[in-house]
Parts: structure tokens; sequence; C-alpha cells
């Protein structure tokens, strides 16, 4: 789909358990600027519900799982994250949910700019038009 894709993280194991590196301009294709992460999040919880003009975000949960919910305008798709070594790069204008959010469920995300609300669509026409 248009905007979004999986990001492979290759599990550097051994016999003592496993270990995923991220690295800016390498296994993240941008150059890091934010990182943060949801979790404790209640049951029946849905967060989301916007979209970014113009970051770039990884996302991955780290332990746990939930389910996205994506929509360039086009079409619509829904996945679920739900290991920590595949993570899913959206860039660009994608009205993304999350939903079923594991009680475990720790969601990590890079960002490739500050936090900026302007930067944020939190309405669904708004998107539409936008995205026209
Ligand atoms: P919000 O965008 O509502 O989270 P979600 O999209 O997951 O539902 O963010 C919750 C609050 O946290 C809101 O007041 C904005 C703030 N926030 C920051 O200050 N910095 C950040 O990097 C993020 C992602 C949110």
């Amino acid at each position: 789909m248009n905007r979004i894709k999986y990001v492979e993280f290759p599990p550097l194991g051994d016999n003592r358990g496993s270990l995923v590196a991220l690295e800016a301009e390498k296994t993240v294709p941008f150059d890091i600027k934010r990182v943060y992460y949801i979790f404790g999040t209640l049951l029946g919880v849905a967060r989301g519900f916007h979209a970014h003009k113009n970051l770039k975000q990884v996302a991955v949960c780290v332990t746990g799982k939930c389910r996205m919910v994506l929509d360039n305008g086009i079409e619509k798709k829904e996945v679920w994250l739900d290991s920590p070594t595949r993570g899913l790069l959206i860039e660009g204008l994608v009205w993304h949910e999350m939903h079923d959010f594991s009680e475990d469920c720790v969601l990590l995300v890079l960002a490739s700019e500050h936090y900026d609300e302007a930067d944020y669509i939190r309405d669904y026409q708004e998107f539409l038009k936008v995205n026209k």
C-alpha cells in the first residue's frame, strides 16, 4: 500500500536470547529525532485517529500486539503489529488508528521530527480533503 511498508529488523540472537538494533538511516530509513512508546493501554481503548502531513514514523510492538487500521485516502488496510522484529514504516499522509492493544503491549515509535501539533490532521474529513 502506498506510503506504508513493513521494515524487518534482523534479530541478533544467540544462546542468551535476542537483540534488535535500530539505527537511523539504516534499519530505520530516516534520521530519528524522537522516540515515544505507548503502553498500559486500557482494554477496549483505541488510539491514533489522525494523519501527519510530513512526519515519517516506524512503529513496532516490542512486546504484545495491537491492530493498526491504515487509510491512505485511496485504500484501507489492517495489519497486526505483533513482532519485535517487524515494524511498519508510515510515510506521509496516512490516517491511522490503533485498536485491540494486548495488556502487555508496548508500541514503540521512532519519528523523523520533533513533536509538532501543527503537523497533525485529527479530522477525517479534513484528511480526505488534504489528500485530494
Ligand atoms: P495523542 O496524539 O493523543 O496520542 P495517540 O495519537 O496515540 O492517541 O497524544 C497524547 C498526548 O501526548 C497529547 O497531549 C500530545 C502528547 N504528545 C507529546 O507531547 N509528544 C509526542 O511525541 C506525542 C506522540 C504525543
